[in-house]
């Protein structure tokens, strides 16, 4: 048995002492050892059971978020693939164009002894050799034969390549046509070569078939070209990422903003009774990023939530509530999670991804794609800074018909217009950043302190310089430094402080010579030929100015910076830090 697997199974430990207790003996204590053994367990009590039909008795009896592929010796050929809460999509070559661009999902017919198994979740097994749900029946309206015969390339060459991945960066070097399969669809190819979709139960929900998508992802867009790492391209390509992201949407000239993908819903935004914003990570960051402006443009009250402790605190949420769930990859559990819970209790759903197909897209009722293109480093770069533009894009529309709000709306047009060029210059101090990476990359522990707009950016800097360095750091608001991190501030101690000319430069300046009262020496960043706090610094990152909303966009990129180069410095895995995963899929 071969099993490719992403995810957790919660449930392993009941799984394992039913099989041990049947006589299974583990070699390891991984929870996909669990799987392959159950499989082979159900097949030993049903040996006429089909190779899909074994797979949906062994998700009946799992618990938790996975996605799954099987191959196995006893049915050469074939393959059959699986998702609950992890992403899963197959990818579809042929020579020739398919008959079809949907294919209709067959339901299999529901018997006692299916659910008589799924009831004893503690795995009692039936010794019943009759097959659970060997009857095929075709979704409403579409003939058996629609799902295999028509499911095939045009012409003589009828040759079909299927690739199973959780992401579509993975396979677009080999097609660009993919279908994204939906929690608890059983995807099965077999020895014929055609690909059918099962589900076990029909429900009113479902759409009965799957689309084949094509993908819009370049080939060069997932390669590493010249850098070194996926992340360093990620922060080189900022530039052209956040073009990308307002391409369309906003036009420089007559100072308008349009979100194609809610404009429908702006009235009912502009009437809502709060805006929530909801996400996990450096996601979570983009909304602390955008609170102000949001909160400034929308007169709204913005909360603002990590997905997490959301969830845990059941929340009261109104059906006029409108809630944002900001996602890279659109399928982090909790955040995913955070919006069902409001879907549930009737707020708008307005989805934040990266990802065309992923399932907060599919689950909001409407959303803005950040289209910063693949991110592939695990490590967020360029999804956080087109985050930040597109919440603030959405700032921008909702205020568009407040006449009071016009001076602010057209100077922050004008400073997006203006930021690629000011990335390019803040990018050019990368040779300044490696050397002084190179005084901290060895110290145990690195702060990073700024208050206001900057205020995000030093809790990404610092969630940066940990994910990836594996080094403590810590994003410190500068208001709350006497109220405790101060007593962690002595000369040996590294620092990182960021004080641009904006609203709360004078408390900035304060907080800085606290620090180096105490004989701390940070490394400044601030803006370019402001004299001012450069004198306090013991090195200094000078960055273009630009208006107090976007600045956070020219304050990260040296932090990004500072975590590739210190990641380098100390050997680490720049691309795929220890312990972590680019799609979280798991709570
Ligand atoms: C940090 C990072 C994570 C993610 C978080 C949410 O660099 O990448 O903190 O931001 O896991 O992921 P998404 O945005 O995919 O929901």
């Amino acid at each position: 048995m071969w099993i490719s697997f992403a995810g957790i199974i919660t449930n392993y430990k009941d799984v394992k002492q039913f099989l041990v207790q049947k006589g299974h003996k583990f070699r390891s204590d991984t929870d996909t050892e669990i799987i392959a053994k159950l499989i082979k367990h159900i097949h030993g009590l049903h040996p006429n059971y089909s190779f899909r039909e074994l797979v949906e008795q062994v998700i009946q009896q799992l618990e938790g978020a996975f996605a799954l592929c099987f191959k196995s010796m006893h049915f050469p050929g074939e393959v059959v693939a699986t998702r609950r809460g992890s992403p899963l999509l197959v990818g579809i070559k042929t020579k020739t164009k398919l008959a079809t661009d949907h294919i209709p999902i067959l339901y299999s017919k529901d018997s006692p002894e299916k659910v008589e198994l799924k009831e004893h979740s503690k795995l009692k097994d039936t010794q019943s050799d009759h097959r659970p749900h060997g009857h095929e029946i075709p979704a409403h309206g579409l003939a058996r034969s629609q799902s295999t015969s028509e499911f095939l390339p045009q012409g003589d060459n009828k040759e079909v390549e299927y690739f199973f991945a959780s992401d579509a960066s993975a396979i677009i070097e080999h097609t660009d046509r993919v279908i994204y399969l939906l929690d608890d669809d059983v995807a099965s190819v077999e020895k014929e070569g055609v690909l059918k979709i099962h589900r076990l139960k029909r429900t009113l929900e479902d759409t009965h078939a799957r689309e084949i998508t094509t993908l819009k992802m370049e080939i060069q867009q997932i390669m590493k070209g010249n850098f070194s790492s996926f992340m360093q391209k990620e922060i080189f390509e900022q530039p052209e990422s956040v073009v990308t992201t307002m391409r369309g949407r906003i036009n420089f000239d007559s100072e308008t903003v349009v979100l194609g993908g809610i404009k429908d819903y702006i009235g009912e935004i502009r009437r809502c009774r709060r805006l929530l914003l909801i996400a996990c990570g450096t996601s979570y960051n983009s909304a602390i990023a955008t609170r102000q402006l949001l909160e400034e443009l929308t007169e709204l009250p913005v909360m603002v939530d990590l997905a997490s402790d959301f969830l845990d605190r059941n929340t009261p949420i109104f059906r006029d509530d409108v809630c944002f769930f900001i996602s890279q990859s659109g399928e982090t559990a909790d955040t995913l999670m955070a919006l069902r819970y409001c879907k549930q209790r009737g707020a708008l759903i307005v989805g934040i991804t990266n990802t065309v197909g992923s399932s907060i897209c599919r689950e909001s009722h409407c959303g803005v794609h950040i289209n910063a293109g693949p991110e592939i480093g695990v490590a967020s770069t360029k999804a956080y800074t087109s985050q930040i533009i597109s919440l603030v894009m959405f700032a921008l529309m909702v205020s568009e018909d407040r006449i009071s709000a016009q001076p602010r709306r057209s100077e922050i047009i004008q400073g997006l217009r203006n930021l690629p060029d000011q990335i390019k210059e803040v990018l050019e101090l990368d040779s300044k950043i490696q050397e002084i990476s190179k005084k901290v990359f060895e110290k145990k522990s690195l702060l990073v302190l700024g208050r206001g707009y900057n205020y995000a950016t030093c809790l990404e800097g610092a969630l940066k310089i940990k994910e990836i360095t594996y080094m403590h750091s810590e994003g410190i608001l500068a208001g709350e430094l006497k109220h405790g991190p101060l007593a962690l501030v002595d000369k040996g101690m590294p620092i990182i402080m960021i004080c641009t000319r904006d609203n709360v430069f004078v408390k900035c300046m304060n907080a800085l010579q606290q620090v180096t009262a105490r004989e701390g020496r940070p490394i400044l960043i601030c803006h370019k030929n402001d004299q001012e706090p450069q004198k306090y610094g013991s090195s200094v990152l000078e960055v273009p100015k630009t208006v107090d909303c976007l600045q956070g966009i020219l304050t990260v990129i040296p932090l990004q910076l500072v975590s590739y180069h210190v990641a380098v410095l100390k050997g680490c895995n720049v691309d795929c830090p220890r312990n972590l995963a680019k799609s979280v899929t798991v709570e």
